[in-house]
C-alpha cells in the first residue's frame, strides 16, 4: 500500500515538470501550489528569519521580489550550496535539488511568478529547536562568546576550549549548534591533544585570528604529493548551515584523547549588527568499545605553486596507499582562489574511478561529502587530487592577483588538501565499554 503511494507521489511532479517546458502548464504554476513545498524543504531550513541565508523564503511577499534571482541560482547550482557532480559518487548529506524543482522554479519565475490559491499552501514547516540528535553527553562550547562586529570581511578565529576529559573517551556522534546561526557561516573543529604544539599559544577562550602551522606526521609520500596525518590537530567535525550534525556508524568512533583541547575554528559573517556569539558542540559517547576509529587524514601538495595572474592553474597530489583504507568522508579544501577540485582513484587492477568531482569550489561552504556506501580502497591504489585555481583578477575575492601564490595556512596563501575519513580497526582490547581506555 504505502509503496504504491510513494510511486504516485513521486511521479505526479515529474509529469507536471516534464509538460511545462513545451505546454501551457507553465502558466499554471503557483507559489501556492508548486513552489511553496519545494522552498520548505530545500530552502527554509536557512531562509528564514535569524539564520543565515540573507532574505527570508517563507511568504509569497518573501519570495515573490526574488523569483528571478531563485531561478538563477538554482539553474547555475549555486543553491542550496552542494557542489558536487552528480555524474559521480551517491552521498547521504547530498541536499541538491531534484532537476524537476529546478524546472518548477525557474518556470515560475519565468511565467510572471503568480501567486496562486492561497487555499493550495501546504502548513507552514514547524522548525525543531534543541538538539536534533537528542540531549548529548557533553557540551562544550564558547562560553565567553565572541563578539562579532558589524561589518567587513573577519578573519577566521581559533579559540580554544579543554574538554577536562580524564580519561579517554570515542565519540559516536556529535552536534553543532551555532550561537547566532545568522553568523556563523562555517565552523571547522579540531582536536588539540595534549602537549601537542598545535596552537600551543592559545589562552582557553581567547580568539586568536592567525593559526600557526602545526607539524604533520607522512603516512605516504610519493613525491608529487603525500598523506598526512597530524599529531596533534586532527579534525573532530565540521559545521555548516544545514549540515550541522554527524553520527559514525555502529562501531565506529572518534578517539579523544584524556586532556584534549577543542579548538573551534570561526568563520563569521558581518551582518550589520554586533552580536555575540556562543557556538557549541554536543558529544555523545560510544556505548560499546568501537571495532574501528575513524581519522582524518589529508592528501597534499606543498610544493604548489600558483603564477600570478593564472586563470587556470592546475596541481596534482598523487600517492599510493600503503594500507588499505576505508573512506567514510570527503572534504575538499583550497583557499580563495580554489576553482574546482577532483579525487580520483586507480585501483591496483588498473581500473579508474571519479570518487568526487566538485566543478566549482565555493571558499565560502566549506563542505563535507559522505558516501552513501563507505568506499574501499585497498592497498596500492593510486589516490590523485587535483585542484585548479584562478589567480587572476576576475577571482571574486582574490585578494591580489599580482603574486605568485604557495602553500601557506592563511587566506591569502593557498592549499591542496583532499581530506579523507578513514576507518581503521581498533586493536582488541584496546578499549572500555564506557567510551574510556587507552
Ligand atoms: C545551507 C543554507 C542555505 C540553503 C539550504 C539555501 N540557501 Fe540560499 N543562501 C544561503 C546563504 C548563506 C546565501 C548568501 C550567499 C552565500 O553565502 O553563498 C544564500 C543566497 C541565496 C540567494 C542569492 C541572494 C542574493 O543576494 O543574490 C538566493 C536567490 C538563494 N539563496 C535562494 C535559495 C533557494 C531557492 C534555496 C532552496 C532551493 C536556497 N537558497 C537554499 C544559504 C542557504
Amino acid at each position: 500500500m504505502r509503496v504504491w503511494t510513494h510511486i504516485l507521489v513521486l511521479t505526479l511532479p515529474v509529469t507536471l515538470a516534464a509538460a511545462s517546458k513545451t505546454s501551457p502548464s507553465a502558466k499554471n504554476v503557483t507559489f501556492a501550489k508548486d513552489v511553496a513545498p519545494i522552498l520548505q524543504k530545500n530552502c527554509q531550513g536557512c531562509h528564514r528569519p535569524g539564520q543565515i541565508g540573507p532574505m527570508p523564503l517563507l511568504t509569497y511577499s518573501d519570495a515573490r521580489p526574488w523569483a528571478k534571482a531563485i531561478k538563477e541560482a538554482v539553474v547555475l547550482k549555486r543553491m542550496p550550496p552542494w557542489f558536487a557532480d552528480p555524474a559521480h559518487g551517491k552521498w547521504s548529506n547530498d541536499v541538491s535539488l531534484a532537476q524537476k524543482d529546478v524546472d518548477t522554479l525557474a518556470a515560475w519565475a519565468d511565467s510572471g511568478a503568480k501567486e496562486g490559491n492561497p487555499k493550495d499552501l501546504p502548513k507552514p514547516v514547524a522548525f525543531a529547536e534543541g538538539w536534533l540528535l537528542g540531549k548529548p553527553d557533553v557540551e562544550l562550547g564558547l562560553t565567553k562568546g565572541f563578539e562579532v562586529p558589524a561589518s567587513g570581511t573577519i578573519d577566521y578565529q581559533y579559540i580554544k576550549v579543554p574538554t577536562g576529559f580524564t580519561e579517554d573517551k570515542w565519540v559516536q556522534a556529535l552536534e553543532f549548534r551555532p550561537g547566532d546561526p545568522k553568523v556563523v557561516h562555517h565552523l571547522v573543529l579540531f582536536l588539540r591533544e595534549p602537549g601537542s604544539p598545535f596552537m600551543a599559544r592559545l589562552e582557553p577562550g581567547v580568539p586568536m585570528p592567525a593559526p600557526n602551522s602545526a607539524p604533520r606526521r607522512q603516512v605516504a609520500d610519493d613525491g608529487v604529493g603525500r598523506i598526512e596525518s597530524t599529531n596533534g590537530p586532527e579534525i573532530l567535525g565540521t559545521y555548516t548551515p544545514g549540515g550541522s550534525w554527524q553520527r559514525f556508524e555502529p562501531g565506529q568512533a572518534k578517539l579523544v584523547k584524556a586532556g584534549s583541547d577543542l579548538v573551534f575554528q570561526m568563520h563569521y559573517t558581518a551582518t550589520g549588527k554586533v552580536t555575540l556569539d556562543r557556538s557549541r558542540v554536543g558529544l555523545t559517547f560510544a556505548k560499546e568499545s568501537p571495532k574501528e576509529r575513524i581519522k582524518t587524514v589529508f592528501i597534499s601538495n606543498r610544493k604548489l605553486l600558483i603564477p600570478a595572474g593564472a586563470a587556470n592553474h592546475r596541481v596534482d597530489a598523487r600517492v599510493t596507499l600503503p594500507m588499505d583504507a576505508t573512506v567514510t568522508g570527503l572534504f575538499p579544501h583550497m583557499h580563495v582562489r580554489g576553482k574546482a577540485f577532483e579525487y580520483n582513484v586507480t585501483y591496483p587492477d588498473g581500473r579508474t574511478e571519479t570518487l568526487l568531482k566538485v566543478p566549482n569550489y565555493e571558499f565560502n561552504w566549506q563542505l563535507s561529502y559522505y558516501p552513501a556506501q563507505p568506499i574501499r580502497l585497498p592497498k596500492g591504489t593510486q589516490i590523485e587530487c587535483t585542484a585548479w585555481y584562478d589567480n587572476s583578477p576576475n577571482k571574486k575575492g582574490n585578494p591580489d592577483a599580482t603574486v605568485d601564490v604557495r602553500w601557506g595556512d592563511q587566506s591569502w596563501e593557498e592549499m591542496l588538501a583532499g581530506f579523507l575519513d578513514v576507518a581503521m580497526p581498533v586493536a582488541p582490547g584496546a578499549t572500555v565499554s564506557t567510551g574510556g581506555g587507552k
